[in-house]
């Protein structure tokens, strides 16, 4: 049953401090005191598809300034949010359910000298509590299908945006063959809490009180995005396990191949979702 799901139980979450020995084994040491450049960063802290230049596109869609305040939520290591805020200026809350995630890439955010434009808090994005209207921008990159009860916390996105506030999301939805049956077991694999049909997404997002501006389903791109990286995760095992365990290799592997299984037989699907709160 959904309650009953961990977050750990999904793979791709074993492991957080692996990213500093990705990071060394490229040149980025520790206890360097020269600043990290956040491009060297996103090479391995964007647990999403295409990486920057999928936040790129995120930028672009909202129109994101300096003088704007954002909200990620569900920031993993921060990725997203250290893109924006080098990109743009911004001032960006990195909002993370996991510690090990959170504190890692606090410290990766002060690395890389963004710690006056980053604040990273630590929390369950239902609990947290923000003023109404704290933020210009929300934006979310696979991480609002982990939250159990959507009308909860798509309404509570639109409470924390100011009127006319824009929501960028790239997020994980069942696909045309999902399988209530199999369900148990795919929530499981994925930590899915909250996952629905693409139609049921738009129309959740309007109920809460945002008119959709862009929506696109991504789920051929992202098969063969996750394909492709499957492949090329496969080729590059000395490499990998040069740096890492045996068990490390697994558990990714496990959860790379997990979603492409789920890609190919349209058991999921992808969405990316720009809106305007009215
Ligand atoms: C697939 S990761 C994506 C991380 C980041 N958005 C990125 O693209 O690099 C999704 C993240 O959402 C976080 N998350 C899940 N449920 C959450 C909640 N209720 N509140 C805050 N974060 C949550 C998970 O811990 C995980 O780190």
């Amino acid at each position: 049953m959904t309650q009953t799901l961990r977050v750990k139980d999904m793979k791709l979450y074993a492991e957080a401090g692996s990213i500093l020995v990705d990071l060394e084994a490229t040149g980025h040491r520790t206890e360097s005191i020269a600043p990290l450049p956040v491009e060297a960063v996103s090479a391995f802290d964007q647990l999403h598809y295409h990486g920057a230049a999928s936040v790129e596109h995120g930028i672009d869609q909202l129109g994101i300034r300096a003088d704007n305040r954002v909200l990620e939520i569900g920031a993993g290591w921060g990725g997203p949010s250290r893109v924006i805020a080098a990109r743009t200026g911004a001032r960006v809350v990195a909002l993370e359910l996991q510690e090990d995630f959170h504190s890692v890439g606090e410290s990766l955010t002060a690395r890389c000298g963004l710690a006056d434009r980053v604040s990273h808090h630590r929390g369950n994005f239902l609990t947290i509590d923000y003023p109404a209207g704290s933020f210009d921008h929300a934006v979310s990159w696979l991480a609002l299908y982990h939250i159990p009860d959507r009308a909860a916390y798509t309404t509570k996105i639109h409470h924390l945006l100011r009127p006319g506030g824009m929501l960028f999301v790239e997020d994980l939805i069942q696909g045309t063959a999902f399988d209530a049956a199999d369900a148990e077991t795919l929530n499981r694999e994925l930590f899915a809490n909250s996952m629905v049909g693409a139609a049921d997404y738009i129309t959740s997002i309007e109920q809460a009180g945002f008119e959709v501006v862009a929506a696109d389903t991504m789920t051929e791109d992202w098969r063969t995005f996750t394909t492709e990286r499957l492949a090329v995760f496969d080729n590059n095992r000395a490499e990998f396990m040069g740096r890492h365990s045996e068990a490390l290799f697994e558990a990714r592997r496990h959860f790379y191949a997990k979603i492409v299984e789920y890609f190919t037989v349209d058991a999921i699907g992808g969405m990316r979702l720009t809106a305007r709160r009215r």
